[in-house]
Order: structure tokens, then sequence, then C-alpha cells
């Protein structure tokens, strides 16, 4: 299998590391570079975090680069209530000494795909989609040259988790989405029908804690941390976990299945601002516009992230 190569543009938050983690330790993933996004602390933050993940997993020789500090045209909304004050709270990890780059998210985006053959990168979003829609106002004609976009956002059965009607990536900037939705990108959605099937339950955190190696304790650290809130949020045998699948769908394409169709996000309503209106009985006679994951084989994922983290030191 030849290595895929990936940008992961993402706004750490204790599941987007374990995503990063998860890229880190496969052998068939080239991670190109991260870029930092403002969504559940600030994007100062989110870079801090990302350099944090690749110091522990002894990987400064990736780099980091920040993206735009807030959405597209609304005031940034963050998410410590779920995350901690650092949004990635739980382990104990020091300041870094690998810093952001100099450059631009956006600049590194675009550079990056005018120097790579056409077709061959896929950008992974684990946050607001702010970086990529602002590199598709910028130069559309470069962005076409992505393989595709693998983004978590959005909900269709499972409606909302930072409103009734909307999923937090999606409503952090949903004029974002709507660019990225519109822009004839191949896009795929792992929404929260995927990551609300995908749940830490005690036995899987107690699998977690087995495993040696400082990215381990530091993974079984923040999610002991993030479940606090969304056991007593959900009520739920366990936290989900949402960014990690989105590296798993990824690796693992066969553990997921959905379909390709039309997907539009709310961007003027004030009652259901960034809701996902997803056309899955294709009633409406949209061009289909994304590819909706809505189902996943989540003890074969959890297998795929467990031996993953297992191989990180
Ligand atoms: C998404 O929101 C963030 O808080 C998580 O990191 C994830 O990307 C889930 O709705
Ligand atoms: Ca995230």
């Amino acid at each position: 299998m030849d290595r895929q190569k990936l940008i992961i543009d993402t706004d750490p938050g204790q599941d987007d590391a374990i995503a990063i983690m998860l890229a880190l330790a496969s052998p068939h993933i080239d991670l190109l570079g991260i870029i930092a996004a403002a969504g559940n602390v600030s994007v100062e933050q989110t870079a801090e975090n990302a350099c944090k993940i690749l110091e522990l997993a002894k990987r400064q020789d990736i780099k980091v680069y920040k993206g735009c500090p807030r959405p597209i045209r609304r005031p940034p909304i963050t998410a410590q209530h779920v995350h901690g004050q650092t949004g990635m709270d739980g382990p104990d990890l020091p300041t870094p000494l690998h810093t952001p780059e100099q450059q631009h998210g956006v600049t590194f985006l675009l550079e990056t795909l005018a120097a790579h053959p056409a077709h061959t990168i896929t950008l992974v979003t684990i946050g607001p989609m702010t970086n990529l829609a602002a590199a598709l106002v910028q130069a559309p004609e470069t962005v076409a040259r992505l393989k595709q976009v693998v983004a978590m956002g959005g909900a269709w059965s499972e409606t909302g988790n930072i409103t009734p009607a909307a999923e937090f990536n999606a409503f952090a900037d949903p004029d974002a989405m709507a660019i990225a939705l519109n822009s004839g990108l191949p896009v795929t959605l792992v929404p929260l029908d995927i990551t609300h099937r995908f749940l830490i339950t005690p036995d899987r955190l107690e699998a977690l804690a087995k495993l040696p190696g400082h990215c381990a304790k530091a993974a079984h650290a923040m999610l002991t941390f993030s479940a606090r809130f969304d056991l007593n949020k959900y009520g739920w045998p366990g936290a989900p976990l949402h960014d990690p699948c989105t590296i798993g769908y990824v690796l693992c394409p066969h553990l997921f299945a959905g379909k390709t169709i039309n997907v539009e996000v709310e961007v003027s309503s004030p009652l259901t601002l960034g809701a996902t209106v997803v056309d899955w009985w294709q009633v409406t006679g949209r061009p289909p516009n994304a590819t909706f994951l809505r189902s996943v084989d989540d003890n074969g994922l959890w297998t795929l992230i467990l031996e993953s983290l297992s191989r990180l030191s």
C-alpha cells in the first residue's frame, strides 16, 4: 500500500490529539504538516497543543502552521466547557520547545498542493473548516488539486451537540462549511451519526491504560478528562470519540458505510445555524456534493486505534 499524503487541519482538543497520534502511528500515512484552526480554543492555543503532541511523539520533524484566527463572518465560539481551559486538559504536558512556523496555514496548504502532483493529497479537517474555505476563496484552482477532503462535521439523525440543531464544527463556522460543500471537491463527512456510535467505554479506557508509552498514557489521561463532561451529558455507556474516526476512515474505509448525496448547511437562521440538511432519501433533486457516512464497525475501529497507539513511544 502506498503511503497516503495527508494534511491535518485541527483544533486540539483531546479527540483531535488522538486523531493526530493515529496518523503518526500509521506506516501508511505520510503526514505533510498540521494546520491549527480556531475552534475548541484559540488558534494560538490549538497550535501550541499540536506542537505538544508532536513533541510527545518525538515527531518534531512535522511542522505546525497557524491558520485563521476566527471564522469567516462570525465571532469565534470555543468549547472550554468540554475540553478544559487549554483545550487539551488531562495530561500534564510541558510547554513544547517545538513552535509553530511563521508561514500561515492557508499559504502552507496552497504551496504544498502546488508542489505535489495533483490529486495526491488528502486534507483531513477535524475542526471548523475556516482554513479550507479561506484557501478556496484565495485560489480555488490550487485547492482543486486535493485528492479529497475528509471532514468531521455535521449530523443527520443525531441532529446536534453544541445546539439542538448543530454539530460543533459546523456551528463554529457554517459559512466555511458551506463554501467547502459547494466547492466541487470530493468531500466525505464523518458526522455525529458515526461518532455517537463510537464510544469510549470503561473497558476500552482500561485497555488503553494498560498500553506502554508516553503517548498512550497521555491519550488515557485526555480521554478520562473529556469523558467527565460527555458521560454526564449523554448518560451513555461511554463518551463519543469524534475526530479519530476521520483518520480511521482514511486508513480503513471498509469499516464505514454511507451514501454520496446532497448536504447543505444552514448559514442564516439564528435557531438552526450550522444545522446540516442531509438529503439522505434524495428527495430534493439537488446534486450530490458529499459522501455522508452513517455506520461504522466500532470494534474494528477501536482495534485499529489500540494497535496504533501501542506502536507509539
Ligand atoms: C467536534 O467538536 C470538537 O469539540 C471536537 O474536537 C470535534 O472535532 C465534535 O462535534
Ligand atoms: Ca476537533
